[in-house]
């Protein structure tokens, strides 16, 4: 396992031949099991008092650097096959989160929640992933130090301490909205003394779902998927009707097919994904002028621009929103969609301060985005794309280059291309798969 993770680490190149503007992708695409839902249960295993299992896991980075820190920590886990595991916690732990996968990883800090309410201490480092802004933890710590725990910092480490007769429930408000805040203490709060109230939570469809599953395990758990969330705490839980967590497909991956072949494919069909949770993407790619068939588990994009390229999408000004709003991490994606839209656009990422870092290439590829500020740029379009070498900053950004390559006319090398195997499983199989010119060299 260790060793598969080392090797996936090695720099990866894509090589990739530009459509140059045509519309010619052809075929089917299916979202995997989302990276954002199986992390966080993979750390919630740390609540039962046996083992757990997981299926529809993908295949990606992030998942395995997980699986290494659970087992470095001293968990059981067993795989069944390509995407399914067993899990099992271990009754005592060191709680000493590994430094090194930890730093690449930031759903390391959601194991804080259950590691402290089950083993009453952890010490880990601040956690890493990608680089989009500052990414601070001082939502978990205020929010841990309300539920009684003790929080000190050396130059390395962070460690938190439970009172010795465990957490104690709290009313948490969380000043920004936080996606792994709101999950790390939904999971603090289940093993926790009395009754926890979380205010201003993270609405992510992801939230929702494992709540559901911790609840048929014997969890407490009110208001997952809106802004108040309340748990009452109690033992550790048991899954006595032998469930399997079944990963929800990746509404990312969903939304990152959308953008992908509204600007590449004549005809796209992505199956098996869950078209609600896409909603906000839909909306504004169907204000652009993108025709959609959408069905109950399935999206079909049509271009019928005979891949000449006459008409044009209509630009529209987008705004990052937590969910059910405009995902941050579709961004990167929607500006280079609208690189090929036609007018001018205002983009602007409100949740981390440096995502638009990616600029600077896509205006060497030919596109004119001006940087307004931190959070804002203007996007004018359209403009035809050229082939460059770039390197991929982050897991999202190297996708939109992905797809800014696909569009441009000549070939484009994206280094750092492990960035992107980091959340998207074997994208350029499954790319090559509907028509595409993609080789990882
Ligand atoms: N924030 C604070 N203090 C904190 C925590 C967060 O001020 O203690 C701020 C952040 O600086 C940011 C805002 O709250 O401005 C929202 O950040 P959030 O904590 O929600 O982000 P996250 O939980 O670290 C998750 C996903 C990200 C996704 C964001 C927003 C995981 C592991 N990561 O990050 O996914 O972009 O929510 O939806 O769930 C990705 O998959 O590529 C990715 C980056």
């Amino acid at each position: 396992m260790f060793l598969d993770v080392l090797c996936c680490n090695m720099t990866q190149t894509f090589r990739i031949k530009g459509l140059g503007g045509k519309k010619i992708l052809s075929g089917e695409l299916s979202p995997h099991g989302a990276k954002n839902a199986v992390l966080k249960v993979l750390a919630a295993t740390a609540l039962f008092s046996e083992s757990i299992e997981i299926s529809n896991i993908p295949d990606i980075e992030d998942v395995n650097s997980m699986i290494l820190l659970l087992e470095k920590s001293g968990f059981f886990i067993k795989r069944l096959g390509a995407r399914r595991l067993v899990c099992q916690p271990p009754r005592k732990t060191a709680a000493r989160i590994n430094t090194d996968i930890a730093k690449k990883l930031r759903a390391s800090i959601v194991l804080t929640g259950p590691f402290l309410s089950r083993y009453g201490k952890i010490s880990f480092p601040h956690p890493g992933g990608c680089v989009i802004g500052e990414r601070p933890i001082d939502l978990f710590l205020s929010a841990f130090q309300k539920m009684g725990a003790r929080v000190s910092r050396n130059k390395d480490y962070y460690t938190i301490n439970a009172p010795k007769n465990g957490l104690r429930g709290a009313n948490i408000f969380f000043e920004n909205i936080s996606v792994t805040a709101t999950e790390t203490l939904m999971l603090a709060a289940i093993l926790a003394r009395g009754e926890t109230i979380l205010s201003n939570c993270a609405m992510e469809p992801e939230i929702k779902y494992l709540a559901e599953f911790l609840n048929s395990c014997g969890a407490r758990i009110t208001g997952a998927g809106t802004p108040t969330i309340c748990v009452i705490g109690g033992e550790l839980l048991r899954n006595t009707k032998n469930i399997v967590y079944k990963t929800p497909p990746d509404r990312i991956e969903t939304g990152s097919f959308l953008i992908l072949g509204a600007l590449c494919a004549r005809d796209v069909t992505i199956k098996n994904c869950i078209p609600e949770h896409a909603a906000s993407t839909i909306a504004i790619l169907e204000r652009m002028g993108v025709s959609l068939n959408i069905g109950k588990n399935y999206i079909k994009i049509t271009n019928d621009f005979s891949g000449k390229g006459k008409k044009h999408f209509l630009a529209t000004g987008v705004k990052t929103h937590e969910y059910p709003g405009f995902p941050t991490d579709l961004q990167a994606l929607m500006t280079v969609f609208l690189t090929q839209a036609s007018g001018e656009a205002l983009v602007f990422e409100t949740i981390f301060e440096g995502r638009l870092n990616y600029i600077e290439l896509l205006n060497r590829m030919g596109a004119r985005i001006t940087s307004m500020d931190q959070h804002r740029i203007l996007v004018k379009g359209p403009t035809p794309l050229r082939g460059r070498k770039l390197e991929s900053p982050d897991l999202r950004a190297g996708l939109a280059y992905v797809i800014a390559a696909l569009v441009a006319k000549g070939t484009s090398f994206i280094h750092n291309a492990n960035y992107i195997d980091r959340g998207y499983e074997k994208i350029d199989e499954r790319l090559r798969e509907i028509g595409a010119d993609i080789e990882r060299v």
